[in-house]
This record gives C-alpha cells, sequence and structure tokens, in this order.
C-alpha cells in the first residue's frame, strides 16, 4: 500500500523507487525523507513527537508568523515564534495522485485558535516523486468582508554530511538580506558561494532566481527551488544549537535550513483570494 497512517503519521511510500515520505500529522510536518536510500531530513534525535513541543527537524510549517511576534496587530502579537500552523493537527483530506510518477496527498489544518479571529482555509500538499519532493501551501481567504495577513515559510532541515563544507549558490547578486547574527542589519549580498563558517541566519529577499543550490562537499546535494514564496531564509546556529534543549549534540553540523517563504513582510490576501506557496526539493 503506497498511502498508510496511523494515529500519529501518514507514510508515502514510492515502490518502484524505494522514496517514501513520513509526514506527522502534528504540525503537518514531514519528518523524513528516503531517497537513494539515504534519509535526506535531519531530525535531531532529542526532538519531542509527542505533540508537546514543535517538531525539531523535518519540515514545520511556519504560519501566521514568522520568527517572533510582531508588535501589532493584538491578535498576531500574542502568538508564538513562528505561529501556530506548527503545533496544530492536521487531518488528512484526501490522496490527489497514486501513479509511478508520484504520490500526492493533502493535508488540511484545523481552524486557528479561538483569539486569532480569522477565516481562512488552509491546505498542504505533499508530492513524492522519485527524486523530488514538492511541497505545497495552499491558503485561501474566506471571508467576505475582510483582508488577511500573513507570513508563510516551509522550514525544512536538510541533511547534509557536515555544514562546514557546503558551497551554497543560486543567491543573486545584488539581493537584499536581513542578517539576523548582525541584530537584523539589512545587507546586500555580494553574489558568490555562501559557506557557513559560524552561526547563518539570513533572510534573503525576493530572490529572483527562485532557486537555491546546495552542493554538500561530498559528491551530492539539494536543490530547492520555489514560487509564490519569494524569499529564502539560510539558517543554522553552529555552536549556538547548544542552548536548544531539543537539539542533539552536534546536531548544527548534519543540516541546513534553506527555507523559501514570505516572510520579509506580511502579504494581505483580499477576500475570496488565494495564495500558493511552493518548494521542490530535488536530491543532486
Ligand atoms: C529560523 C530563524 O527560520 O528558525 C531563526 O531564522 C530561528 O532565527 C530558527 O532560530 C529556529 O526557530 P525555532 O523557533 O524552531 O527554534
Amino acid at each position: 500500500m503506497p498511502v498508510t497512517q496511523n494515529e500519529k503519521t501518514i507514510t508515502l511510500k514510492h515502490e518502484q523507487s524505494g522514496s517514501s515520505v513520513e509526514i506527522y500529522f502534528f504540525g503537518a510536518t514531514v519528518t523524513s525523507w528516503i531517497q537513494g536510500g539515504k534519509e535526506r531530513m535531519f531530525l535531531s534525535s532529542k526532538s519531542t513527537l509527542d505533540a508537546s513541543k514543535p517538531i525539531r527537524g523535518g519540515i514545520p510549517v511556519v504560519f501566521p508568523i514568522f520568527g517572533p511576534p510582531p508588535s501589532s496587530p493584538p491578535e498576531y502579537a500574542a502568538l508564538s515564534q513562528h505561529g501556530f500552523a506548527r503545533t496544530q493537527t492536521w487531518t488528512l483530506d484526501k490522496i490527489l495522485m497514486d501513479r509511478e510518477e508520484g504520490i500526492s496527498v493533502r493535508l488540511l489544518a484545523p481552524p486557528p485558535p479561538a483569539s486569532f479571529n480569522h477565516s481562512y482555509k488552509l491546505a498542504y500538499v505533499i508530492t513524492l516523486a522519485p527524486h523530488q519532493l514538492v511541497t505545497d501551501l495552499h491558503l485561501t481567504n474566506t471571508s467576505s468582508s475582510e483582508n488577511f495577513i500573513f507570513q508563510a515559510l516551509l522550514h525544512n532541515y536538510l541533511a547534509v554530511p557536515d555544514a562546514n563544507k557546503l558551497q551554497i549558490t543560486g543567491l543573486d547578486k545584488g539581493v537584499d538580506y536581513k542578517d539576523k547574527v548582525l541584530g537584523g542589519k539589512l545587507c546586500t549580498w555580494e553574489g558568490g558561494v555562501l559557506t557557513i563558517e559560524g552561526e547563518t541566519d539570513r533572510v534573503y529577499q525576493k530572490v529572483p532566481s527562485q532557486e537555491i543550490k546546495v552542493d554538500d562537499g561530498a559528491g551530492s546535494g539539494f536543490k530547492v527551488r520555489f514560487r509564490g514564496f519569494e524569499d529564502c531564509t539560510i539558517w543554522n546556529p553552529q555552536e549556538k544549537g547548544k542552548s536548544m534543549a531539543d537539539m542533539e549534540d552536534g546536531g548544527w553540523d548534519r543540516y541546513i535550513c534553506i527555507e523559501p517563504g514570505f516572510v520579509r513582510e506580511f502579504k494581505s490576501l483580499k477576500p475570496g483570494e488565494e495564495f500558493l506557496g511552493q518548494q521542490v526539493i530535488t536530491v543532486l
């Protein structure tokens, strides 16, 4: 059976290629992607998986805010870091496709917490193909009278053998980025190759190429393409990871986050308007 589920997870298996993906209903978090016989997602061995905290690894869904809450409006200011989608329990809506080309399922988010009084529909489509994992966030403003503002991001933790050996390319020269390590300083990317030489936490804004490549320095890597999403956060805490209770020892050397999102400001949807944010991750 290519799609199986239990009370906590749903698993897609592509029998011809042996690829598979595991998704927790908690946060609609992809926790495993096996491709070419290898685990391609980093999941901290210290992560809780009991729905008490966001999952540390895989692909948490960040919505409706990215990072710490803004100072207003009040219902957004009251949210936790990265919003609530990653700690909600989603449900399986439909198996959309089950063919040799790929297997695809759609999950639906439950209504927002009562204090966040907005109407929207949030769906997440996960598609497993032999060499690719595609995750699409579909948002519709279901209010008939009010605009809905949000930020969203797909917080992948890509498994790599050694973060210090990575070569990250595809960020266009001249793109602005907010360097959170420098207190949010706005900088301009000088082009070329980004390497991880210490704590890295940058929000690249409006990336025209919408395609980032990671060469893992060991003959493999990833390509992350996106559309709808325009920004891309690149995060690896290095030794600062020691202060994260759910980060396994040395885990920061075993992943890189290349996170497509719409996060440089709030995006506004008119009543009835839809937004699609997609990431396509390919193993190189
Ligand atoms: C990244 C942010 O997207 O997520 C970082 O840019 C943050 O600043 C990281 O530390 C992890 O966030 P959290 O809430 O999962 O610990």
